[in-house]
């Protein structure tokens, strides 16, 4: 070959790789220049563009790391673990314990002394700190143990609680890692016959469930274990073991009834979950792990058999992907002790957002204009792909809003996934279905109007394709003679009461709010969507009892019916009229801070509004459903309520 032409091949490779690392921008979005790493909004003849590393830094990044920084920290030593969590400006200070497993709900026990995280790294000391008296778990001669840790940084935030599993070779005095379960294990997709277990190690592992003497195992190595146990006994407990390397952990599940026993039970309701104020526990970064591990030992206390928990677990609001995995770990460590036992279905809100952001101006806020709008790509970055990577929800929700009558490129997928965020499920005689109200969420659409000519969803909306499926859901669940009750829930309410009136489905009342796709408006707008959602909840079930909705950190219920004042003054569009009445429970209690009620014009339908944090019980036997609401932490009951 000629030179000549060697170098042309040469110069079409390094071209051909210069753009594939140009990111596609989706066709969902317009107006957005994508420029090798970094794009630009195209705004007239001004550009936004997207802030570097160092603007961004200035944005958040408070921990100084992300869920990999931590992962990747430890190794062993003669005397215990090192980490180096690669970046030298944490400091800081670590607690830590041993883990005993032979209770039910297994924490570490933690050591009078602590060890400081200077520039980035500590030591823990365990031989012979945990020696003698203080060996609870006699390690030396089992040769093998479990240690629990806790990072704060030097402002007092506790930035994650973490474990290593270990294993002891006494002959040669060496310690040193064994696969450890650092997230979970979680029950998953609850059925009459069958569960899916679920649960992360540090690194890719073949992992082995026993139960009932069956062992059930990973196909692959992998560090996301979602193990499927079948063939199982309806309304029957089992205990089950993993096995992982060396060690096991075991935890039982109890099967749900057949389809239609129309047995007596007791699910629990909540959300809003993100940080609160009062430090500690309040917010291990970006959760209340405080108050959510309250509501979730509240509910097993209750004997409820699954949690419904819709939106805001965490703070989010990010552009980081590694940053937003270490608040969801924060979420499921606070969380996991008791989903070891019970499902947890767990939905999107506005703050599960990861987003692509652009900037004006860094450095002014008065002048500076932002647009925030999901990232992409969206098999990847979006916070739909992030949500089902970090929890294992059903898959049997509607694929995207491609081919909807604004997609105009039907030929490719433009959308982000629906999937593992709208889903159904179904316990005995009821069914859940669960909505997002926050897909496609553009933050700034409703504040910047330079958001949209790029496009996004406005916070609240439920957009076309996902509408069609509710409605072909709760038809399908109309003619199945198992299911007598229907539960909806989204992350925000169809009517704001205490905090939100701003947004939701109401935006003070203006029913022009709504996504934009195209460079232009869709053609409903928030309120005339709401009465298109509340024709299919009210007027074509006659099996919905209650919307379960956040957002708002508070509780109260409301009694939706035609009576109800549902309007703005001179409201010039269709009204929708209502057949029956249905309830909107809103329990956004679960540790954000809180919002007062406001004064709406349905305020006269709305009762028990409370903003103690709150746990909502929703006990099922036959054709009757009752409500019990209760404080997690003092267990006081703060209403009680009965839906039918
Ligand atoms: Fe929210």
């Amino acid at each position: 070959m000629k030179t000549k032409n060697i170098i042309v091949i040469l110069l079409f490779v390094i071209q051909a790789s210069i753009v594939r690392a140009q990111i596609d921008v989706p066709k969902s979005y317009s107006n957005i220049i994508s420029k090798k790493h970094r794009s630009y909004i195209k705004n007239g003849n001004k550009k936004i563009k997207e802030p570097s590393k160092l603007a961004i830094k200035l944005f958040n990044h408070e921990t100084k790391i992300g869920l990999l920084n931590i992962e990747n920290a430890i190794t062993a030593s003669k005397t215990g673990f090192n980490f180096d969590f690669k970046n030298k400006e944490l400091n800081g200070t670590m607690y830590y314990g041993l883990i005993p497993r032979n209770t039910k709900y297994p924490q570490p026990i933690l050591f009078k002394t602590n060890s400081e995280i200077k520039e980035g790294k500590a030591h823990i000391n365990i031989y012979p700190r945990f020696t003698g008296k203080y060996d609870i778990l006699k390690w030396e001669k089992k040769g093998k143990g479990s240690l629990g840790y806790r990072i704060i940084n030097e402002k007092g935030l506790i930035l994650y609680d973490g474990r290593i599993d270990f294993n002891y070779d006494k002959t040669n005095e060496k310690l040193e890692l064994a696969p450890t379960i650092i997230e979970g294990p979680f029950i998953n997709k609850l059925k009459h016959n069958s569960v899916t277990i679920s649960f992360k190690t540090q690194k890719p592992i073949l992992a082995t469930v026993i139960v009932d003497k069956n062992k059930f195992h990973d196909k692959l190595e992998t560090k996301n274990h979602e193990i499927l146990i079948s063939n199982l006994e309806p309304s029957t407990e089992y205990k089950y073991t993993i096995i992982y390397g060396n060690h096991s952990q075991s935890y039982s599940f109890k099967t749900s009834p057949l389809e239609g026993t129309r047995s007596k039970f007791t699910f629990a309701y909540a959300s809003d979950s993100r940080k609160g104020p009062g430090g500690g526990e309040r917010n291990i970064y970006g959760a209340n792990a405080y108050i959510v591990k309250k509501l979730m030992y509240a509910a097993i206390e209750k004997e409820a058999v699954f949690f419904q928990f819709s939106g805001d677990m965490i703070d989010g609001y990010l552009t980081n992907n590694d940053e937003m995995n270490l608040q969801y770990s924060n979420w499921k460590h606070a969380t996991e002790h008791y989903g070891h036992y019970f499902p947890m279905y767990i939905s999107m809100g506005n703050h599960e957002i990861i987003m692509k952001s652009y900037v004006s101006n860094v450095l002014s806020k008065k002048k500076r204009k932002m647009v925030l709008i999901d990232n992409f790509p969206y098999e990847t970055h979006s916070a739909e792909a992030l949500f089902a990577k970090n929890f294992v929800m059903p898959e049997n929700g509607p694929t995207s809003e491609d081919n909807s009558k604004y997609d105009l490129n039907k030929e490719s997928i433009d959308f982000p996934s629906y999937s593992e965020n709208v889903y159904h499920y179904t316990y005995d005689n009821i069914a859940v279905i669960v909505l997002n109200s926050d897909y496609w969420y553009a933050p700034s659409l409703n504040r910047e109007p330079a958001t949209k000519i790029v496009g996004g969803n406005l916070h609240g909306y439920i957009m076309d394709n996902q509408l069609k499926w509710l409605e072909n859901t709760i038809a399908n669940f109309e003619s199945n003679n198992n299911i007598d009750h229907v539960f909806v829930s989204q992350h925000t309410p169809a009517f704001p009461n205490g905090g939100h009136s701003k947004d939701d489905m109401w935006y003070n009342g203006n029913n022009e709010p709504r996504p934009w796709i195209n460079n232009k408006p869709v053609d409903f707008g928030i309120i005339e969507r709401r009465d298109q959602y509340l024709d299919i909840l009210v007027n074509k079930s006659t099996k919905v009892r209650a919307i379960l909705t956040g957002d708002e950190h508070n509780y109260n219920k409301m009694y939706i019916s035609e009576k109800t004042n549902r309007y703005p003054e001179n409201y010039d569009k269709a009204k929708v009229k209502l057949s029956r009445p249905i309830y909107q429970i809103n329990n956004g209690a679960a540790g954000a801070p809180y919002y007062s009620q406001e004064v709406l014009p349905w305020s006269d339908d709305v009762s028990g509004f409370s903003t103690q944090n709150a746990l909502v019980l929703i006990k099922v036997e036959g054709d009757n459903i009752n409500v019990v609401v209760i404080n997690p932490e003092t267990f006081e009951e703060l209403d009680r309520f009965e839906i039918k």
